[in-house]
């Protein structure tokens, strides 16, 4: 028998880290009660069949592909902006699945990351000192007395936003923006400048032959017209996810239906705190980040929390050590988790580890840093036998400049162009695109060690 999920006042009790301080508690309440009415946004069913696609992530068969914004914000919920984002992930996908022949499991940062961990509470600038911005879900980042106060409102506002992406999300993955045949046309308004753009042709060309091929030889299948695409979040703000765990009627048991799967940050994973307290009673897939201070003892001391059952696909551990510490701070928590008999998907955020304040004084992430962080993470898993499961990337489908270098070159002295992330700086389309090259250049070279995708279908058929 499963423990119950604690209330929230057990949960309270418990001394939850980076939670906002709220000054009317009865306004929370009354926004916690509205929210537990709401219908889920996603269905437990849903959650089921991501995690037995990380099973399969794991297992060595599949690529995780999760990325998206740092902080999604209330005022970029339009349809441009959520196509854009959906854009670059499904370009990124396809230059994986053509270059390094791997099924590619696609979970964005996207409906619902709207809260964030800060390093201080309050912010101060000249003589004023406010609170800090923890994300759209609890206050604005315009810095003033009012706009910073937190707001239990937001959460009614969070749940609405995360539903209208949701459903353009849901609309266009199945309803024919997708469709592999069109993949030429996903990046048709941009400018035609980069040797990016020229590979990434080269690639919708071969995959515009390879269509033609299937077309011809009678093929005409779902799978060509539609992807699955899934939703995650940090599960940060108790109260909102509290007030969206609902008891599945088919199993009777808790799925946080906010997302498909909800992660854990590197800032609120204490063993004994609230948040592995609550996410550890729920039936989604869980992520955990670890950075370079986790030692073996900590991580094993959280899968054993939080899969105590070695449930395949149910945790995944995403690493953002840095570049210049993934190569000796990743291999003994990766043995150690081996030791231990589970089979976890292994996920590299490259950007976590990587962000530094430029001359300019914006917080920047060097391109150059994120792929040596990447090919780290794959030269470990490489030298352990391990399989590299995925990444993970903050990225937005705008030509923004908040990340330097790149195909474009961007140096410091560009970052104030448009630079319009409200939290951590974001990979734009081309450097992203350019990134999932590189990591499809990993793949392949471990490809060659692998069975061909075809012959072990044909393999599994006769
Ligand atoms: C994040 O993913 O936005 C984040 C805050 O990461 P971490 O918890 O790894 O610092
Ligand atoms: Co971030």
């Amino acid at each position: 028998m499963r423990e119950p999920v604690p209330s929230l006042e057990e949960l309270r009790r418990l001394g939850a880290a980076q939670q906002p301080t709220y000054d009317d508690p009865a306004a929370l309440a009354q926004v916690v009660a509205e929210l537990r009415l709401r219908p889920p946004l996603v269905f437990a069913g849903e959650c089921d069949e991501l995690k037995a696609r990380l099973a399969d992530v794991a297992a060595g068969r599949s690529f995780l592909l999760q990325g998206g914004d740092c902080a999604e914000t209330f005022d970029s919920v339009t349809a441009g902006d959520i196509r854009g984002k959906l854009r670059v992930l499904l370009s990124m996908a396809v230059v994986l699945t053509y270059a390094a022949q791997v099924p590619v499991l696609k979970v964005g940062r996207i409906a619902g990351q709207y809260a964030k961990p800060r390093s201080s509470d309050t912010e101060t600038r000249g003589d004023v000192t406010l609170p800090t911005y923890r994300g759209d879900a609890v206050n604005s980042l315009t810095f003033t007395p009012e706009a910073r106060r937190p707001d239990p409102q937001r959460l009614i506002e969070v749940y609405n936003h995360s539903a209208s992406t949701l459903n353009l999300l849901r609309a266009f993955v199945k309803g024919g923006f997708a469709d592999l045949r069109t993949v030429h046309t996903w990046n048709a308004d941009f400018v035609h400048n980069s040797n990016v753009e020229a590979r990434y042709q080269e690639i919708s060309d071969e995959i515009g032959r390879a269509m033609a091929f299937m077309v011809a030889c009678g093929v005409d299948d779902e799978s060509l017209r539609t992807v699955d695409f899934y939703a995650s979040h940090e599960a940060l703000l108790l109260e909102y996810e509290h007030a969206l765990t609902r008891i599945d009627s088919r199993t009777s048991t808790p799925y946080d239906t906010s997302a498909h799967m909800v992660w854990l940050g590197e800032r609120t994973r204490q063993v004994d705190g609230a948040h592995v307290e609550f996410l550890r009673r729920l039936r989604n897939p869980l992520g955990l980040k670890i950075g370079p201070a986790a030692t073996a003892a900590d991580v094993v001391a959280l899968c054993d929390k939080l899969d105590p059952d070695h449930e395949p696909g149910r945790l995944t551990i995403i690493t953002r050590m840095g570049a210049r510490k993934v190569r000796e701070a990743l291999p003994p928590l990766v043995e150690a988790v081996g030791a231990t008999g589970r089979q976890v998907v292994w996920v590299c955020d490259p950007m976590h580890g990587n962000t530094y304040s430029s001359g300019t004084g914006y917080k920047t992430r060097a391109f150059s840093d994120v792929v040596d962080e990447v090919n780290g993470f794959f030269d470990v898993h490489d030298a352990l036998g391990t399989w590299p499961g995925g990444v993970h990337i903050e990225l937005t489908g705008d030509d923004v400049t908040e990340c330097v270098g790149g195909v474009g070159e961007l140096a410091e002295a560009d970052l104030s162009a448009r630079y319009e992330t409200a939290c951590d700086p974001r990979l734009n389309r081309d450097q992203s695109l350019e990134l999932a090259f590189q990591v499809a250049d990993r793949l392949a070279q471990g490809g060659r060690k692998r069975v061909n995708p075809v012959q072990q279908y044909v393999a599994q058929d006769f």
